[in-house]
Order: structure tokens, then sequence, then C-alpha cells
């Protein structure tokens, strides 16, 4: 489905299921497919809408791009579609979002779902590797970045034991439009650090991670989480840093306890 929203901007999305709407924003460099087994084994629990982002896959490539202007789309986009709040789960870059939405937007997030990120900003190391990345990008494609990112995203286990999956996560990161990968590394690098924000994030929030992720170890989730008051962690075990997909079971499992909680919040 296409949502058009103002500004000509066009999202792409899919939506299963009814209930509390969940807003699920993916990472980099990757899209709204990566979220299909949370599609299908979320609809029972929630309203489940996984949108790509400005840049990915079927939406407009066109700037600005910062990561609160992907805070401010996701917004227009759940004015779209009538949500006056959701759960909000973002993975990785997408807890960048959720962050700045925090910042920007408090009101419209009912809860938050913290997986595969951190709340601190780039390192002057993180940087240099992004400028890299983009030089690759420049030179020599997305595919070539595909082949650079495969290894640190998914877990050894992964790596190991689902080629399949390997496969279809590098056909994924392959396909991202070259200016719409360029557009999300510039806008982390200049993203804030959020750490002062977590003491003062009211909702209930689920941090979530795969104990293989080399990006965002489980060390970070969990000193992350100790800073959010209404907090819990799961780390899930043979998980890299894309565990939904590399453990989808598990990680409905804890998202669906978590969306239970809420209703006695
Ligand atoms: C992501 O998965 O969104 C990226 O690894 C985030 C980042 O590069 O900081």
């Amino acid at each position: 489905m296409i949502a058009l929203l103002p500004g000509r901007l066009q999202l792409a999305y899919d939506e299963a299921g009814s209930g509390t709407p969940l807003l699920l924003v993916h990472g980099w460099p990757l899209d709204r497919t990566m979220w299909a087994g949370q599609l299908g084994g979320l609809a029972r629990h929630a309203r489940v809408i996984a949108p790509d982002l400005r840049g990915a896959g079927g939406s407009t490539v066109s700037g600005p791009y910062t990561i609160d202007q992907y805070a401010d789309d996701l917004v227009a986009f759940l004015d779209s579609l009538g949500i006056a709040s959701a759960v909000v789960c973002g993975l990785s870059m997408g807890g960048y979002i959720a962050f700045s939405m925090l910042r920007r937007h408090h009101d419209r997030i009912r809860a938050l779902i913290l997986a595969d990120t951190r709340a601190t900003a780039d390192t002057d190391e993180v940087r240099a590797n992004r400028a890299r990345l983009i030089a690759l990008i420049e030179q020599e494609g997305t595919s070539a970045l595909a082949a650079r990112q495969i290894e640190p995203m998914l877990g050894r286990s992964t790596r190991e034991r689902q080629p399949l999956l390997a496969e279809s996560v590098r056909s994924m990161m392959a396909s991202i439009p070259p200016e719409g990968a360029i557009g999300a590394l510039r806008a982390m690098a200049e993203r804030p650090d959020s750490t002062p924000l977590l003491g003062a994030i009211e909702v209930p929030t689920l941090v979530v991670g795969g104990a293989e992720d080399g990006i965002t170890p489980p060390d970070v989730l969990r000193s992350m989480a100790a800073a959010i008051p209404k907090s819990r962690v799961e780390i899930l075990e043979q998980g890299g840093h894309l565990c939904p997909l590399e453990r989808p079971a598990a990680f409905n499992h804890v998202v669906s306890e978590f969306l239970g909680t809420l209703l006695y919040d």
C-alpha cells in the first residue's frame, strides 16, 4: 500500500491485524520487508504497520535526510492512517528515529520497543567509517555496500546455519536506492546523543537484541535499559543485529508478552 503525505511524500507500507497500532521502523540499509516475520507473527496481537522510510524500498527517494525528518514523516504517516498513538518499535536506525519521535512527538508514543539500537551519538571513528561507506557506494554501488555489511549485520549462528536468510538480507541491502543509503548515513552521523532522554522516558519500554550482535552488543542494551525507568530487557540467544529476522519466533514472543503487559499499564 502507499500513503500519500504532505510535500508529495509517498511511503510504501504493509499492514496486518487489528487493535493496538504497532509501528515497525526498519534499520539501515534495509526496508520494510525485514519485518515480514512480524507482520505474520504479531497480527494476532496488534495492528502491525511497517512502512518504508523515505529513500528505502517503495517510498519516495528525496531528501531532506535527517533523523528528525524521518520522525516527522512517520508522524505524518500516522496522521494519514488516523492513528493518535502507537507502540513504536525501532530497530537500530529505527531506534534513533524513535528517540527523535520521543523528543518531538512524545504524545504519539504509547510504548516503546528499542531493538538492537543505542542512545549514544556516533563517535569520530564511526563517523569516519560512514564517510568511507559513502565513498564505497558512490564508487562501487550498493552491491559492494551489501557485501561489506552482511557480516556485521548477522550473528555467527545465522551466518553458519541460515545461508538463505543471509542471501535475502544481502539482496535487500543491495537494492536500497544509493541516494537513500547515503542520505541515511549522513543523517545518522549528525544525530544527537539521546542518552539524556533515557531517564525521562515515561512509557513502558522493551529493550531487545541479539546475544551475537556486534554492532549493538548486549552490554549496550543492558546499560540503556538500566537508564529507562519503566523498562525490561530481553537478549535473544543466537540472534545478531537483525534479531527480528534471525529469531522471529523468539522476537515475536517477547514483543507479544510486552504488548500483553500494556493492557494493565
Ligand atoms: C542499522 O542497522 O540501522 C545500522 O547498523 C545503524 C548504524 O549504522 O548506526
